[in-house]
């Protein structure tokens, strides 16, 4: 459900839907998609007609000030998923299982990631890993829910992997990713994030999938590019990606607007009379007299 109504000087967008999305790949059309976890971010992304909208559990470290994304769980994903969706309307939207929620059996990751369609107003869903959560994926397919996978980076696995760290470097974990990814293509996944992985390689896998393949520092070969919305627009500065390009500033933005308006009233020069309410001179005279009463 959405409250929004499409901006005059733009029509309204076709419901991007999952076979579009994989339509995309066919047609040699690079796929955009950004992260979101609020409203008004949502309505931005969808006016500016992206195709594909990602509430990642980066909210954990973006939002929420986390060191990693462990500390997420359903309650906050779904929070932040419905007010996505209130804002919008034609991009997919793919909400991201945080941790645990589809490791420990198929049950839960079926229940769960049914919540994210069921009461978070998403579309699909994104997962991470590969061999290890084939049967997870085969069963949240089954139930009718398309699945992300997301390999390379999994920042999940963060301790596992020793840090942040780009994957697939060697000859052998290279070929381990490849493997991964077509059994994740086999499993039933709709499409694949590849996380920090070399360049040659994301392309590679790309080429082999028939699923479009989206990737973050996997360079321009992928069928599709995905950012953290917080690290393209600066704002989010802990650390920055080699991948990230900053296309905004607004965290200095911010700061310029929060110090003008802390100046302008220590200066009385906010609020001005155009943010006023007047009031009605008989009526005040009223009040006034009333009170002498
Ligand atoms: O959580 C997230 O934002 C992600 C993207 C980095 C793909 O998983």
């Amino acid at each position: 459900m959405t409250t929004d109504s499409p901006s005059p000087e733009q029509p309204a967008r076709k419901k991007m839907t999952v076979p579009a999305f994989q339509h995309k790949k066919a047609q040699g059309t690079p796929i955009v998609m950004l992260t979101a976890y609020d409203y008004p971010t949502a309505l931005a992304l969808d006016h500016a007609g992206i195709d594909a909208i990602l509430v990642g559990d980066s909210l954990a470290m973006v939002v929420l000030g986390l060191e990693n994304t462990l500390a997420v769980n359903m309650e906050m994903m779904l929070h932040h998923c419905r007010a996505v969706a209130r804002g919008a309307r034609a991009a997919l939207l793919i909400g991201d299982m945080p941790f645990l929620s589809y490791q420990i059996s198929t049950e839960e990751a079926v229940r769960n990631a049914g919540r994210f369609l069921q009461e978070g107003g998403m579309d699909a869903v994104k997962l991470e890993g590969g061999r290890e959560r084939l049967a997870a994926v085969r069963a949240i397919v089954q139930a009718g829910i398309p699945v992300m996978g997301h390999l390379g980076l999994t920042p999940q696995a963060v301790h596992q992997l020793g840090g942040f760290r780009p994957q697939g470097k060697s000859a052998a974990a290279a070929r381990r990713l490849l493997e991964d990814a077509l059994l994740l293509e086999e499993a039933g996944c709709f499409s694949l994030v590849l996380e920090s992985v070399p360049a040659p390689l994301a392309e590679y896998i790309s080429r082999r999938l028939q699923i479009p393949v989206i990737g973050i520092g996997a360079g321009a070969g992928c069928d599709g590019q995905v950012l953290v919305t917080h690290d393209m627009l600066g704002l989010f500065d802990r650390f920055t990606p080699r991948f990230v390009k900053r296309y905004a500033d607004l965290r200095a933005s911010m700061e310029q607007a929060f110090a003008s308006y802390i100046e302008e009233v220590r200066k009385r020069a906010f609020p001005a009379a155009e943010h006023s309410l007047p009031m009605d001179e008989e009526e005040w005279r009223a009040f006034l007299e009333g009170l002498q009463a």
